[in-house]
């Protein structure tokens, strides 16, 4: 099938730039000291995680369980949960998980949490493993001082949990477009997640694993000392806000097919709105530049820009949408794209799997 015949709004997944996207981190990580584990909350979709895989990831960081249960029930992992599961409902999934044989971290970052999983746990029969959230600048979840992180490894092995190590993600640098302040940023971010290594190795309880890391900071976090995994996530298909930060470093997979329903003199409207397509990371934009998504509503989208004069009604319209992993939540199919053919759809399995 050929795009042309998609109704639209619809997602297009570019297979040759997702392919070269996944090679070309392949490629930078096997020369770097540390190993990738790339992030679930963009693709949400088994198939790209495989390939990610294939070349060489170690294994798939997830932010929540439902993406772990749809990796699971797709047999891919292991999996690195960088967040926490609280409370008995989310335990006890975590510990169905565990009762499957599927290979599942999760992060920690207090004792009443640690004290929840160790119930979990007698109550199941089931043994979980954790590494402890440091907050290394991001100032959402994680352990500040060293000696609660030290504090907390030894409640998890006293509490019969398999305490495997650490991790901290720099959330507050990853974006930064200035690429000295962004480098600044994530040293010291880096540095703060080294401290706590530090003292967890002074009392003998040295990491296994040290899990940081995105996108915007993959090259110097991948190098840092103590650092054994990163969690990039976007560069697989690299959304708009992304190519601000890192212009040209990986290439826009993901775009948006949408149909021109109105044009007026200074502007044009298309049939994708908020309920298809987000913009909190600024305005979506068409990759060539000349088309600009400044302003939506919930079924349309008001074009700006240079090709406007162009649009008559019925054209079909690409945009890249500004955040990505927000957008395709939106959406249950990927229609994977090569050189204008449809040659497949994927499902986004995990999308809307926020539980
Ligand atoms: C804990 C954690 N790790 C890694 C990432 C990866 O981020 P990026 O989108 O920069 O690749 C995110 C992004 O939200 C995250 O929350």
């Amino acid at each position: 099938m050929h795009i042309d015949e998609l109704d639209t709004p619809c997602l297009l997944l570019d297979l040759d730039r997702v392919e070269s996207n996944i090679a070309r981190m392949a490629e930078f990580m096997k020369g770097a000291s540390a190993s990738l584990r790339p992030h679930f909350k963009t693709p949400k979709c088994p198939e790209v995680a495989r390939r990610q895989l294939e070349a060489g990831a170690i294994g798939i960081t997830v932010a929540k369980l439902g993406e772990a249960e749809v990796l699971a029930d797709a047999g891919l992992g292991p999996i690195l949960m960088a967040n926490q599961v609280v409370g008995p409902v989310k335990i006890d999934r975590l510990m169905a998980l565990l009762a499957r044989g599927v290979d599942i971290t999760i992060a920690v970052e207090s004792e009443f949490n640690v004290q929840e999983l160790a119930a979990g746990a007698a109550r199941s029969g089931q043994r979980p493993a954790a590494i402890i959230e440091v907050d290394s600048g991001m100032h959402r979840c994680g352990t500040t001082d060293p000696a609660d992180t030290v504090r907390l490894a030894q409640a998890l092995i006293d509490a019969g949990i398999d305490y495997r190590g650490i991790m901290g993600y720099e959330g507050h640098a990853v974006l930064i477009e200035n690429a000295e302040e962004r480098n600044e940023k994530a040293v010291a971010a880096l540095t703060i997640v080294g401290e706590h290594v530090e003292a967890l190795a002074e009392a003998g309880l040295p990491p296994q694993i040290v899990s940081v890391g995105g996108t915007g900071t993959h090259e110097l976090a991948a190098n840092f000392a103590h650092v054994t995994e990163v969690q990039a996530g976007t560069y697989v298909f690299m959304d708009g806000r992304y190519q601000d930060v890192l212009p040209g470093k990986f290439a826009s997979a993901l775009s948006m097919l949408t149909t021109v329903v109105g044009v007026k003199d200074r502007y044009a409207v298309c049939d994708a709105g908020m309920k298809s397509l987000t913009n909190e990371f600024g305005p979506p934009r068409s990759e060539d530049g000349t088309l600009k998504v400044a302003r939506l509503s919930e079924e349309h989208a008001f074009l700006t820009g240079d090709r406007v004069a162009n649009l008559k009604t019925g054209d079909r319209v690409t945009i890249i949408p500004s955040h990505g992993d927000t957008t395709l939540n939106l959406h249950s199919t990927y229609h994977v794209v090569r050189d204008g053919e449809v040659v497949d759809e994927w499902p986004i399995l995990a999308a809307r799997r926020f539980k």
